[in-house]
């Protein structure tokens, strides 16, 4: 088989591009080592930055959003019981559209087969060959037959555990990592919300963040040890958790139910360096993770595609390699930034094991600041609606 673009990985960053590239006139591939139904079931992202909102419009894929999402113009962080609320409308121009990963990778999903692009799951054994040459190629193994694709480029999409990262020889690769000594407890509930906005909330029992899905779909997490298992945690134990992290008053009002979904996430920061080797480009987690405080995971992966798919598209259509000459450095400046943020966030809102007296206060003093300084929320908020691309 041959293409220009072999895609590897069909989570989000994977079918955004191809999506992209495809309008752009370019032919892609994507192989995806699990089934579509596997990728769907994952509970991830809910919260899209502005830019993000207007890629998928441009991708083509932003009418069920834009119907069904629900833009906010603000969110809270508590402390205990003071809430301090960030107006991203008033200090930036700009919302947020609240709408869950799934959503857009059931829409790209959709997209991409109205399009006839070739997504081949279960593709087991990925191994990218060549790439630092111009005759690279992909195998990969699907139903026992070992299978061969030629093509020009190749977009590594494939998250932290796949192999486009691991395929840069590892004396060429400079990693960066910060691994926070707690995980989240994320729960899925079909109770109405706890606020009309998403709270994140810091308190002397720890983090907790309430956020939605729609008006009758809520995702809470809490912050947990990394040692406690899911098992651990009934449904009663859950809430109990989060009310005593909540500001009193939602807490009383708070409406609870049984869990539809429950699963623990590690927290880290982590970047490898270089995004590009020969004619293989990393996109997404495959080169970055960030602790999902600051909702910049799913985002970043997005601003990574914008730039590449029109690297890409020039590099194909006019012969012009500028762009996939400067991918790396235009997508890092952005990831670094937001690397900032979401270790700012975390270390903001979060209760860390074995810490000093100091660090509480050092919470309260930030969140105190951020109630009585407009220059502080506004900080925050250009940061959370996302920075330009
Ligand atoms: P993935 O989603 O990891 O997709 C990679 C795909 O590649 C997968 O489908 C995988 O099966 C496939 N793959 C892996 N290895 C191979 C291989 N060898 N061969 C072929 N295919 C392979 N981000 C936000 O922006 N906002 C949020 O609110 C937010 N909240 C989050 C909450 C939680 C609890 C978590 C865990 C994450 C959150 N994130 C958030 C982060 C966001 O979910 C990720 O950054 C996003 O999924 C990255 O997309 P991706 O396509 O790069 O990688
Ligand atoms: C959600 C996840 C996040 O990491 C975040 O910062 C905000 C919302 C969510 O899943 O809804």
């Amino acid at each position: 088989m041959k293409t220009e673009v072999v895609i590897i990985g069909g989570g989000p960053s994977g079918l955004l591009l191809s999506q992209l590239l495809n309008r752009g006139g370019i032919d892609t591939v994507i192989l995806e080592r699990t089934s579509r139904k596997r990728v769907l079931d994952r509970i991830r992202a809910g919260v899209l930055e502005s830019g993000t909102v207007q890629l998928l419009r441009e991708a083509g894929v932003g009418d069920r959003m834009d119907r069904e999402g629900i833009p906010h113009e603000g969110c809270y962080l508590s402390d205990d019981d003071l809430m301090v609320r960030i107006n991203f409308h008033e200090l930036t121009g700009k919302k947020v559209m609240v709408y869950g990963q799934t959503e857009v990778t059931t829409d790209l999903y959709e997209a991409q087969d109205a399009m006839g692009t070739r997504i081949i799951h279960n593709a087991a054994d990925v191994v990218i060959n060549d790439v630092t040459t111009d005759a690279l190629y992909v195998e990969y193994t699907v139903d026992g037959a070992r299978q061969r694709i030629d093509c020009q480029f190749v977009a590594g999409c494939d998250g932290f555990h796949g192999v486009s990262r691991q395929t840069i020889p590892v004396d060429k690769r400079e990693e960066f990592e910060r691994v926070y000594p707690f995980g989240w407890l994320g729960v899925l509930s079909r109770t109405p919300p706890a606020n009309h906005e998403l709270i994140y909330a810091n308190s002397r029992h720890g983090f907790a963040l309430a956020s939605m899905r729609n008006e009758n779909l809520s995702r809470y997490y809490v912050q947990a040890p990394l040692t406690d298992k899911v098992e651990d945690w009934s449904d009663d134990r859950f809430w109990e958790t989060l009310k005593i992290r909540l500001p009193k008053e939602t807490a009383d009002t708070l409406v609870t139910g049984p869990s539809i979904e429950k699963s623990i996430a590690p927290l880290r920061s982590f970047v490898s360096e270089p995004l590009r080797w020969g004619s293989l480009f990393l996109v997404g987690d495959s080169a970055h993770i960030v602790p999902p405080t600051g909702a910049k995971g799913l985002n970043l992966a997005v601003s990574d595609v914008y730039y590449l798919h029109d690297a890409l598209i020039a590099a194909l259509k006019k012969g012009d390699r500028a762009g996939v000459d400067s991918y790396a450095e235009r997508a890092l400046a952005r990831i670094w930034k937001a690397m900032r943020f979401s270790w700012q966030m975390t270390t903001m809102l979060h209760q860390f094991d074995g810490e000093d007296s100091f660090a509480a206060q050092m919470r309260k003093a930030t969140l105190s600041h951020l109630s009585q300084s407009e220059t502080a929320r506004r900080d925050l908020a250009e940061n959370y609606i996302g920075l330009p691309f």
